[in-house]
């Protein structure tokens, strides 16, 4: 267990909200330097490139809120809205910025790429299921939807694997970058996979060895 100081509860919200504000501060700033001519070499690649790893790295952090509770006893459960929605904020400003800057809007071209160009494919189909997870991150959908929100949810898993899929296809050569992604959602997945045992093995640790009764005890 890690023992961070307690944030006390007054600050919360404030430290939600601040979190948005820094989360979108790399757009915002890649705008400015965009616009302000100060992006080496193709400025719309660029910004679009910036795009699409801050949505990458806010899926991974989304999906990073769990084990983090789960190993070393820290919740920051109360971020992972905020991170969820920054990194649908950042999918739809990378998709916006494909079709606005670099296609210029040319919707015939934009149709033939989702259709022939897999790795597009793939990031359109993670930008789709992203659009019912954002829809539903409120308190009133988590209330009406019960069990079926957190089935629905799980779909946050197959987007970060098309992103990083997406990342690892959009270049010639698979790199270290790449890989580190492709990684750490690996993990994210598999920590999924055998949270539950571990939690039971954990819970059961904690509680100390069950006692079993002698057998001529438990009968009489
Ligand atoms: C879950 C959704 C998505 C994620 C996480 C994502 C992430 C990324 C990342 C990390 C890159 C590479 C950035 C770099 O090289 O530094 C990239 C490139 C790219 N993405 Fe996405 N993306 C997503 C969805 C989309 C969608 C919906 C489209 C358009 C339909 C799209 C179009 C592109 C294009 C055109 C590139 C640039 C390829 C090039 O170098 O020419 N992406 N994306």
């Amino acid at each position: 267990m890690v023992h961070l100081p307690a944030l006390p509860k007054r600050y919360h919200s404030a430290s939600v909200w601040a979190l948005y504000g820094l989360g979108l501060l790399p757009a915002g700033y890649g705008f400015y330097l965009g616009a302000t001519g100060q992006l080496p070499g193709n400025p719309v690649k660029e910004f679009e490139h910036l795009l699409g790893l801050w949505a990458l790295r806010f899926l991974v952090a989304t999906l990073a809120i769990t084990p983090i509770r789960d190993i070393f006893g820290i919740n920051w459960l109360r971020y992972r809205r905020a991170l969820g929605l920054l990194a649908f904020y950042y999918v739809l400003m990378h998709f916006l910025a494909y079709m606005l800057l670099d296609q210029v809007l040319n919707i015939p071209a934009i149709l033939t790429d989702i259709g022939r160009r897999p790795f597009i494919t793939i990031g359109m189909a993670g930008l789709v299921m992203l659009i019912p997870l954002a829809i539903t991150s409120n308190n009133w959908s988590i209330r009406r939807l019960g069990t079926r929100w957190n089935t629905l949810h799980r779909l946050a898993y197959v987007i970060a694997a098309a992103g990083a899929l997406h990342f690892s296809m959009s270049v010639k050569v698979v790199g270290p970058e790449q890989m580190l992604y492709l990684g750490l959602v690996a993990m994210l997945i598999a920590w999924r996979l055998v949270r539950k045992p571990y939690l039971r093995r954990k819970r059961q640790a904690a509680n100390g060895p069950v006692r079993r009764q002698p057998i001529e005890k438990a009968a009489g």
